[in-house]
């Protein structure tokens, strides 16, 4: 993320604008004074190859009332910020929908109650131009997420160095990986580790008996003289009828049906943090730049877009439309209509 905020920063700057960070994410919106800081092109340097973000970050809880979501608009309104961008997964971005939508209205209540100066309409509508970040590469708009890449390095190199326990003792190990209800991460770490077995949400066992099927691919590994069998296991995985798939489940199986020790790799936060791939630097410094030229180019009324990288081109979608196809994977998860599931996904995902 600081790759997107390094370039945000200086692509206003370089177009003759005043750039502001908004420390700890929405907290920061509604508490405003010292959570917002004018930003010169010098506090965005050295910052690159850092993980995470220098800005904070933090969940709100006075954000999700209408009063928060006020405060916030007079905080921007006193500072005479009309542009915003920002970098989140799915909460965040729909928190900057509502804020958008309420706007026009959350201005008239603050001209009402004597807290701006009237008429309302003498304020400008908020722009916004939010930028995926999120490891679980789970949101429509962008064919990868900022944050997802330098994930999915991390889950390769653990895996690669499990895999030298796992040589050594002929092992079995089972790792769970994050990225809540999307198996991106599971599924693309399976293939690039050379995995021998992957459960995702999206896509649950299609056979009653995969538990069978499963210990079968890995009998037949060792019987050709594999060493090392790993299973890779999604936090949100499920079977059919929608109940989860747990790493120690799994575990349980592999050790009863092949009678030998399994141990289990929980991945956990090692892989949100470190440094940024260059993949993941790059992007956010293409999505940083193109964000702010967007917002130049925006009327007052036009709705909140995602830039993202769709098909190796940087994409604008509507906000609304990338938060409903979202949203329409984990319906389709929950319904368990799974053929939909994948679809939806996208053909990167479902190929
Ligand atoms: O959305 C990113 C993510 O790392 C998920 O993959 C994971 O389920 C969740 O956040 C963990 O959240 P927390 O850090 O609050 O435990």
């Amino acid at each position: 993320m600081n790759a997107a905020v390094r370039a945000v920063v200086r692509t206003t700057i370089a177009c003759g604008g005043e750039s502001w960070a908004i420390y700890e994410g929405y907290k920061g919106l509604v508490e405003g004074g010292r959570f917002f800081k004018q930003f010169s092109w010098y506090d965005v340097g050295g910052i690159l190859h850092k993980g995470g973000t220098i800005i904070g970050t933090a969940r709100s809880a006075e954000f999700r009332t209408r009063e928060g979501r006020r405060q916030a608009v007079l905080n921007l309104i006193q500072h005479e910020i009309y542009n915003l961008v920002v970098i989140g997964g799915d909460g965040s971005l729909t928190g900057a929908h509502v804020l958008w939508q309420e706007w026009p209205e959350l201005v008239a209540e603050l001209v009402e109650a004597g807290a701006l100066e009237g008429p309302a309409e003498r304020y400008p509508r908020l722009r916004i131009a939010g930028l995926i970040g999120s490891i679980d590469n789970d949101m429509f708009g962008s064919d990868m997420t900022i944050g997802a890449d330098t994930a999915l390095h991390r889950i390769v190199d653990a895996i690669d160095a499990i895999t030298s326990t796992a040589a050594s003792h002929q092992r079995s190990f089972v790792v769970e990986v994050m990225g809540r209800n999307c198996g991106y991460l599971a599924l693309m770490g399976a293939l690039a580790s050379g995995a021998d077995w992957v459960l995702i949400p999206e896509s649950p066992p299609n056979v009653e008996n995969w538990e069978d099927k499963m210990c079968d691919v890995l009998r037949r590994g060792r019987a050709i003289g594999r060493r090392d069998s790993i299973v890779v296991v999604a936090e949100g995985a499920r079977d059919r009828n929608g109940n989860p798939i747990t790493s120690e489940y799994v575990r349980q199986v592999i050790e009863e049906r092949l009678q030998e020790e399994v141990r289990t790799t929980i991945l956990g936060h090692v892989q949100r943090g470190g440094s940024p791939s260059a993949f993941d630097r790059n992007l956010g410094t293409i999505l940083g730049y193109h964000a702010v030229n967007h917002l130049r180019t925006l009327t007052s009324d036009e709705e909140p877009v995602v830039v993202g990288l769709r098909g190796n081109r940087v994409s604008f979608t509507p906000l609304s439309e990338a938060l409903e196809k979202t949203r329409a994977v984990y319906e389709a998860i929950k319904a368990q209509e799974y053929d939909r599931a994948m679809e939806l996904r996208g053909p990167s995902f479902k190929e």
